[in-house]
């Protein structure tokens, strides 16, 4: 186990003079870039840039393969049958709303179901809600307990024939469940039931195997895992993808256009109208090997111990009281203090220049569920440090302080 730790020197941001104290616990909303990442998109800008798929030139073509290289990297990365079966989006959320327009609305009927979780995001719900609004298809929610958990005692009843997708978190982004995906595609996949992944808050600590999971969508956003913002990646089965209609039209997803009709580019081009994200492609490549270069074992077991110290301290107080105690969690703590409202403590916490969230995180069906409008998020990367929690511990001692 690393103790000290050596990744934070690569985070440009946290030697700037300006941000000398800032003790930064909100990784889950957004991470940090490397300086690896931003120097591939500074020089990118700088040395490299044209447009892609459409210049005869060198200069296009040399950036044409390196981001078609992105595509071959995330492919390997989350272990695709093929680089086909990577579309590149603006985020997960893009990714979601793609699945449920292209996919849903031409496979999903009335009466059908869609088969949620309490612990979904926003963006896990909305797009199925809009879907089952014009299809007049009915949403159902696998309930969690007290812990945090997925309750699975009626799975059997909603997990039917009437079921067509399953669309589940592999993370909680609010309390940092992590649920038994494997016992759950297992189900799904007896009743034919198709699954989407929304791996936006677990690909950044985990190893993600696509062909062994078996889900039929992934999606994930780059920003999350030290990539750069308004870059995701869909991952779906080539199959599946090769029947849904494009998501948008336009520029390059064509093959031949008339005024009277138009036919489609192959994969995963199709799924990609107009001039992509490029240089946000290229960083996150630049991200995807410096996860790599530090491996995922360093990251699970750093991560794991900063979690572990940090739940152990904060179980103590009996002012604080922990959401999520799941049996299997990412590193992450949720909570609130007792009597003082999130929001208070989340702007006492910035004048000590502590960077949490505070709110419903985007999942105000989870929030409901406890009864809260909300709490403070503390959510750990390979940058924090035991410091980094104790700076939040004692700043939340002196709130309670102050309060009490
Ligand atoms: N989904 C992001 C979060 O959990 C923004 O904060």
């Amino acid at each position: 186990m690393q103790l000290n730790n050596s990744y934070k020197k690569d985070f440009p941001i946290f030697s700037e003079k300006s941000n000398e104290k800032l003790i930064f616990l909100d990784s889950a909303a957004s991470s940090q870039k490397p300086m690896s990442v931003i120097e591939s998109v500074s020089s990118c800008y700088k040395y490299n840039y044209a447009n892609i798929h459409r210049g005869l030139y060198d200069l296009s073509e040399r950036l044409t393969e390196q981001y078609e290289n992105v595509r071959k990297k995330i492919a390997s990365f989350i272990n695709a049958n093929s680089e086909k079966e990577i579309i590149f989006t603006r985020g997960a959320t893009e990714g979601i709303n793609l699945v449920a327009s292209s996919w849903g609305m031409k496979n999903i009927n009335e009466g059908d179901e869609i088969l949620l979780t309490s612990l979904e995001h926003h963006s896990n719900i909305v797009p199925w809600q809009m879907v089952s609004k014009v299809k007049g298809a009915k949403i159902k929610v696998i309930p969690i307990d007290k812990n945090g958990d997925l309750n699975l005692d009626k799975i059997g009843s909603l997990m039917n024939e009437k079921t067509k997708i399953l669309s589940i978190t592999q993370a909680s982004n609010a309390i940092g469940t992590i649920p038994n995906l494997k016992l759950l595609i297992e189900k799904a996949k007896k009743k034919n039931i198709k699954i989407l992944i929304d791996g936006c808050q677990g690909i950044v600590h985990m190893q993600v195997d696509v062909q062994k999971l078996d889900c039929d969508f992934y999606v994930f956003s780059g920003h999350k895992i030290y990539g750069p913002s308004g870059i995701g990646v869909l991952y779906g089965k080539e199959k599946i993808l090769e029947g849904m209609d494009p998501y948008q039209g336009g520029g390059e997803m064509i093959d031949q256009v008339s005024f009277e009709n138009t036919t489609f580019a192959p994969l995963p081009i199709k799924f990609e109208a107009g001039t992509p994200n490029i240089v946000g492609t290229i960083g996150l490549g630049a991200a995807i090997d410096y996860v790599n270069q530090i491996g995922y074992k360093n990251i699970i077991d750093y991560e794991k111990y900063l979690h572990s110290y940090a739940i152990e301290k904060f179980s103590r107080n009996d002012d604080i009281v922990i959401y999520g105690n799941a049996k299997s969690k990412t590193s992450l703590i949720s909570f609130i203090l007792k009597g003082i409202h999130p929001h208070d403590a989340g702007m006492f916490l910035n004048s000590m220049e502590i960077a949490v969230r505070v709110g419903h995180h985007c999942a105000q069906p989870l929030m409901s569920f406890f009864g809260v409008p909300g709490t403070i998020r503390a959510s750990f990367a390979i940058y924090n440090t035991i410091e980094d929690i104790d700076c939040l511990y004692n700043g939340i001692c002196s709130i309670l302080k102050r309060y009490k």
